[in-house]
């Protein structure tokens, strides 16, 4: 086999979970560096023509579980015309697979202002990883009064992480708000259509029981482009800003393609 290329490791897959037909879970054990909740690394397969593809993966979990930061979960959806995504989706127990040594990527707890209060997660798709892996940080209930998560999918089956959901409602209790947005099917107990007009029309501060305000919110926007571009408009004007490391604004944001 070709040399593995400098920053990449090997790794095996320990198991494979099938979400829907094209969302699954793929759990990796390799034996990458320590990284911060909310990072992404690269996973990589050889290209068969003695090269390598390799792509941006956020890790789900948090680096400090209990199986300790070595074994990962990556939330992937395959799109049937991608190099990699379908070769991911075909891999099971024990194949070999191969990880980026060192995460990367700035949307994590340690960019939020110390004096952000009330936190809010907009995620599209897959990108509600990432925000899992940020709220299963231990004692982050200390640090924010309120924590909104919002999910937007094309169809209530990938409304996904129920369980674990719950799990950090039963923790945060009060200060926890999820707020599921399904576009393309109308399920009782969900908002329906996407994230910039419901923004804009009230439903997501009415639905978390939560309002954003310039002084207290911070905003990570993750996942769709196109949803990111959308939804930055629509928080400019609101009267939000972004936020840069030499300008405080009120929101952040990482692009999935
Ligand atoms: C920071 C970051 C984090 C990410 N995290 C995740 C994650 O957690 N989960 C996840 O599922 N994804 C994530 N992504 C996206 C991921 O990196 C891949 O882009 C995605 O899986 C598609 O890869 P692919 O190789 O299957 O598709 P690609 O081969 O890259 O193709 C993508 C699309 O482009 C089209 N295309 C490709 N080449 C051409 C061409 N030459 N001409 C025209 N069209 C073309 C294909 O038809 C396809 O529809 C992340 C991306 C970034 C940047
Ligand atoms: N989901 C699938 O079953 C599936 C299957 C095969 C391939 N794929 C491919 O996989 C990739 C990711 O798919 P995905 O379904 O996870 O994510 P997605 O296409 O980004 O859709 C997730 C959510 O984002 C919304 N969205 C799209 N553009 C937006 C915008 N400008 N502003 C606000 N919200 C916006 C979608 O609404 P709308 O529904 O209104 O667009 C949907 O509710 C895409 O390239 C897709 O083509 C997906």
């Amino acid at each position: 086999m070709t040399d593995i290329p400098h920053g990449l490791i090997k790794g095996v897959v320990l198991s494979r979970y099938d979400w829907t037909d094209h969302l699954f879970s793929l759990f990796v054990e390799a034996p990458i560096e320590t990284y911060q909740a909310g990072q992404f690394t690269k996973l990589a397969l050889p290209d068969g023509n003695g090269g390598w593809v390799r792509r941006a993966y956020s890790i789900v979990n948090n680096p400090k579980q209990a199986e300790g930061h070595q074994q990962m979960e990556f939330l992937i959806i395959a799109d049937d015309n991608g190099e990699l995504s379908p070769r991911l989706q075909s891999l099971n127990s024990g194949d070999e697979i191969f990880v980026g040594k060192e995460a990367a990527g700035f949307m994590t707890m340690n960019e939020v202002p110390k004096s952000v209060d009330d936190l809010w997660l907009l995620s599209t798709g897959t990108a509600i990883g990432p925000f899992i892996s940020i709220l299963e940080t231990p004692l982050l209930d200390i640090r924010f009064k309120n924590i909104v998560l919002v999910h937007a999918v094309r169809t209530e089956s990938e409304l996904i992480y129920q369980e674990r959901i719950q799990l950090l409602l039963n923790r945060y209790e009060k200060r926890f708000h999820y707020v599921p947005i399904i576009s393309r099917e109308h399920v009782t107990g969900t908002l329906c259509g996407r994230i910039p007009s419901l923004l804009l029309n009230g439903e997501i501060e009415n639905y978390a029981k939560c309002q954003l305000n310039k002084a207290d919110s911070f905003l990570y926007l993750c996942g769709n482009p196109s949803m990111v571009k959308d939804t930055a408009s629509t928080l400019n004007e609101l009267g939000f800003e972004k936020h840069l490391r030499k300008k405080a604004g009120q929101f952040s944001s990482e692009n999935y393609w």
